[in-house]
């Protein structure tokens, strides 16, 4: 090979590399994009944030609710913006995750003591036999294997910016179960607002803890 034949070589190597460079800084990364608070920064594992209603008039911040006068606390809203609520904590099922991506599993804990002794881990719980939705309440699934009761998804909603919806839907937690998913929304009883599947949607933006 002369010089002239090495240099085109050399030539249509670094063309492949930097082919290969650009391919794969444009790819999309495997990882879903990241769910944004309102003031637009990706929410993060192990910072408290508080919920609240995205549309004005559709009750207050996510709190604990005392549901019958007994434990365990339900995951419901305060019934007017303004008030305090608790904020949560969102752990993801993948270890190691540090940041909080749409359409992932994800553990929801309010950063609240209650005179329960149970978790204030979000938890699926019973369908209410009135309205037919399944509400939920707090506590640690009974399943060690496939704690799936105790996982949700943040996802988008389809209008407004950083505005998402809650599911449950852990698929990742167990990729062979056949789910009857469902999004989070408001339903009333008693004039106490619990958060519940299976009917009206609540859209929700996240507000980080100052
Ligand atoms: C409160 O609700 C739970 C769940 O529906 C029920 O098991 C319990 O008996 C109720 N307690 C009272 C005091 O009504
Ligand atoms: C909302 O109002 C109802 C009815 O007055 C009350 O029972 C309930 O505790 C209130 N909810 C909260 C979170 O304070």
């Amino acid at each position: 090979m002369n010089s002239f034949g090495f240099m085109r070589l050399i030539g249509s190597l670094s063309f492949i590399w930097l082919v290969l460079a650009i391919t794969t800084a444009a790819q999309p990364s495997s990882s879903p994009a990241p769910v944004l608070d309102s003031a637009g920064s990706p929410l993060e594992a192990g910072v408290e944030y508080y919920i609240n209603p995205a549309i004005t008039d559709n009750g207050g911040r996510f709190t604990l609710i005392d549901r019958n006068g007994s434990c365990p606390y339900y995951v419901g809203q305060e019934n007017v913006s303004g008030l305090e609520g608790y904020p949560v904590i969102f752990t993801p099922f993948v270890e190691g995750e540090t940041v909080i991506r749409e359409s992932r599993d994800l553990k929801v804990v309010f950063s609240a003591s209650t005179t329960c002794v149970q978790s204030t881990a979000w938890k699926l719980g019973e369908r209410d036999a009135e309205s037919g939705r399944r509400l939920i309440m707090t506590g640690e699934s009974q399943s060690q294997q496939r704690p799936t009761s105790n996982y949700f998804k943040i996802v988008k909603a389809q209008v407004g910016e950083n505005i998402y919806n809650i599911e449950w839907c852990p698929t990742e937690v167990c990729p062979t179960c056949r789910f009857i998913c469902g999004t989070a929304g408001a339903l009333v009883e008693n004039g106490k607002r619990l958060l519940a599947l299976d009917g009206s949607v609540l859209p929700v933006m996240f507000e980080r803890r100052a």
